[in-house]
């Protein structure tokens, strides 16, 4: 099955919805600069907030924009939803509440991102268009009265999105209040399986093989005899729990519905790069949202931008999956610093809260968590609690009374201390010794075969991160393209599906140097999703120095590994078991018919190291073993002694380190530091056993 609920971490509206659909529009402009959002910005750090002036009367606008002002608010983001107010009958558009919502706020130094509104059709469109509606895979046409129920590729859908974002274009091209775009809101699920969609489908699928007989050949339809002798019996997945589709036909379905996505991007991208050039363009997004190539989609976009709910953590002390899902985004416009165009701003849920109320002070302690991870603009969700809705309980800043309240009063110390910390933070970024490999193409394979119930690509990537951030060590979060050349350690985890391309950067890397993990279910599938015919781990097998001639499925969980050290430590989901060729051998399993059979092996090949990781432990410990392992000949700091619940994360500007270390726990805290630094909002020195109180954020930097 594709697990489309699994989004919860990164999506909201995946929390409660199902899953979600190509060309290529104009590229931003290819420069050597990155994007500079402080720049964008007049100057000042991007310190926002989402509000929807056509919710609440006039009279508040003036209002609302004077606490804005007051809590240090330079910038709104506004108009996603508002497409039935801009255009109220098909070509008829009022624009004008919009420019005066605008006037008030720029009068108040408050600048302006509109949204497109293409997540929330008008009513009209759908009773003109019902064939816009999304259909499920079992042919069931959705009603109206949701978001993002459209069909990427209906043409009735697309000469509305042209007409509407044209006319926003136009009108608003010159408006000096207004700095630039977001292009639609989460572009995400749900997927549509509508007859347009098929054949839309079929013609990516001619446009990738160009003769069906490749198609037949590279996705091995002779399996159960599904060979096609016309490109119009090409069928779509059907979606299901164990779904019995092709496996090749799903991952290029997967594929095709994220080049549509962008494809979708792409075109709203056109027009406004055509008549409004000098706004910039981006779009919110969701971290590690499965369904995305977010390194495919932002190509033709300034920079990124997305939206980061800490309450989807399970405790606020876990802190990492956030700094992943930062990470992933960074890494997906080659580090280029971005901003949060959603940034919790209260508990939120729709039918029932979805987490407890978070101590104010932890507001505070994320938004900078947002900032230590590249972020050069905090925009929060949003202004004020929502009166009618699906969102009356997603808390905004304020709530629907306009109280200022705690919240209010952290966002606003928050706000002015990153004005204050703006010339420092202007042109720093985040580096990182470390990379791990997001593989697009091996989560949607996993996602469609995980092989075991439970196993998710997407642990894995955790694992690895959290011992490297329990470590105090930055990490960048690398996609297939990304140039991976300057990095000590490569973490490639389940690198189940890959192409020569990468099997070869990745020997390239290793051969000049590079140290390499790689985990078990590596190399098993080419491109197309076929099982290779080589002795696994396939193209990696000479590289990692080891042979795979049998493996065991945990399901029951019961393995565990001896090693690295005497230790034993719980295993799950899988066992490779190894047969070094020349590599040497780290850790051995524990029980059963294989006990004492390689689990962890170590190989020399040319001047790097490729570590296999043939199982994946329940124990951190094993991970912080793991990492230390690899990463003690490449120069890679390791500080061990770094409290939990407490993140320590850098940024750095012209070899100059700005640390930041963020306190999610409510007890003080002892943070030893390998020297003394200065703490950059009060001016001291600090210890080198840095004391932080409770959902407390230190900025420090070295004197
Ligand atoms: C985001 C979405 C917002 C709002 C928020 C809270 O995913 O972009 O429009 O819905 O979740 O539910």
């Amino acid at each position: 099955m594709k697990p489309r609920w699994t989004k919860i971490a990164c999506g909201l509206m995946s929390v409660y919805l199902l899953a979600g659909p190509m060309g290529r529009g104009q590229q931003a402009p290819a420069s050597a600069k990155p994007f500079d959002l402080i720049d964008w910005n007049g100057g000042k750090f991007i310190y926002g907030a989402d509000y929807y002036p056509e919710a609440w009367t006039e009279s508040q606008w003036e209002k609302d924009a004077i606490m804005m002002q007051e809590a240090g608010i330079n910038f709104v983001r506004m108009g996603e939803f508002a497409w039935a107010k801009m255009e109220p009958e098909e070509g008829h558009f009022d624009f004008a509440w919009l420019d005066r919502a605008l006037k008030v706020l720029n009068a108040h130094g408050i600048r302006a991102v509109l949204g497109t509104p293409t997540a929330s059709p008008p009513a009209w469109l759908y009773a003109k268009y019902p064939d816009i509606a999304v259909m499920d895979a079992k042919g069931v046409r959705y009603r109206y009265g949701s978001r993002r129920n459209y069909c990427l590729h209906n043409p009735d859908f697309r000469a509305a999105t042209v007409r509407i974002v044209t006319a926003m274009a136009e009108h608003y091209k010159d408006h000096p209040g207004v700095i630039g775009w977001q292009i639609d809101n989460e572009l995400s699920d749900p997927r549509c399986y509508d007859p347009i969609t098929q054949a839309a489908f079929q013609a990516w699928c001619q446009r990738k093989y160009r003769a069906l007989d490749t198609l037949n050949v590279d996705w091995g339809t002779i399996f159960w005899g599904h060979t096609y002798s016309d490109w119009r019996q090409i069928p779509l997945p059907w979606n299901t729990l164990y779904d019995t589709s092709n496996p090749s036909l799903v991952l290029d379905f997967d594929r095709f519905h994220s080049d549509s996505t962008r494809e979708y991007l792409d075109l709203q991208a056109a027009i406004l790069r055509k008549i409004a050039p000098r706004q910039a363009i981006t779009h919110n997004e969701m971290g590690l949202y499965s369904e995305i190539d977010y390194y495919n989609l932002n190509r033709s976009l300034d920079f990124v931008a997305w939206d980061n709910y800490p309450i989807l953590q399970k405790e606020y002390t876990q802190y990492s999956g956030q700094g992943l899902a930062h990470d992933v985004m960074r890494g997906s416009k080659d580090n280029q610093n971005f901003m949060i165009m959603e940034q919790e701003g209260g508990v939120g849920g729709w039918a029932e809260f979805i987490g407890h109320q978070a101590p104010p002070a932890l507001y505070r302690v994320w938004a900078y968590q947002s900032v230590a991870h590249g972020a050069d603009g905090v925009c929060y969700f949003r202004w004020r609690t929502s009166r009618y809705g699906t969102e009356q309980y997603w808390q905004g800043i304020l709530d629907q009374d306009s109280y200022r309240n705690s919240r209010y009063g952290i966002v606003a110390q928050t706000g002015k201390e990153l004005q204050q910390l703006t010339p420092l933070l202007h042109g720093s970024k985040v580096v990182s010794p470390v990379a791990l490999l997001n593989s697009p193409d091996s989560r949607w394979a996993l996602q469609n075969q995980p092989g075991v119930e439970g196993f998710q690509y997407d642990q894995q990537l955790q694992d690895f991160y959290d011992a490297f951030r329990r470590a105090g060590v930055n990490v960048d979060v690398a996609f297939p393209p990304s140039d991976l050349s300057a990095y000590h350690v490569v973490v490639a985890p389940a690198l189940y599906v890959t192409d020569q391309g990468l099997v070869d950067k990745l020997t390239a890397y290793v051969k000049n140097g590079g140290t390499l993990i790689l985990t078990f279910r590596s190399g098993v599938k080419d491109e197309h999703n076929v099982v290779t015919d080589r002795t696994l781990p396939g193209p990696f097998a000479d590289l990692a120095g080891v042979a795979i001639h049998e493996f065991d499925p945990q399901i029951n969980e019961e393995q565990e590994v001896v090693g690295p050290g005497d230790t034993h430590f719980p295993t799950r989901y899988w066992s490779d078991i190894l047969t070094p060729t020349t590599a040497k051998v780290l850790a051995t399993y524990g029980k059963g018919y294989y006990a004492g059979k390689p689990a962890v092996t170590v190989n020399q090949a040319a001047k790097g190291r490729v570590y296999y990781v043939g199982t994946e432990s329940k124990s951190p410990v094993f991970y912080d073993r793991l990492i230390s392992l690899a990463t003690q000949k490449s120069l890679v700091a390791i500080n061990s002694r770094i409290p939990t619940g407490v993140e320590v994360a850098a940024r750095e500007k012209e070899g100059r380190k700005i640390i930041f270390v963020l306190n999610y726990t409510g007890t003080p805290q002892t943070v030893p530091l390998e020297q003394a630094y200065l703490n950059v909002l009060t001016g001291n020195a600090e210890p080198m056993d840095v004391q932080i109180p409770a959902y407390e954020v230190k900025v420090l930097t070295e004197r």
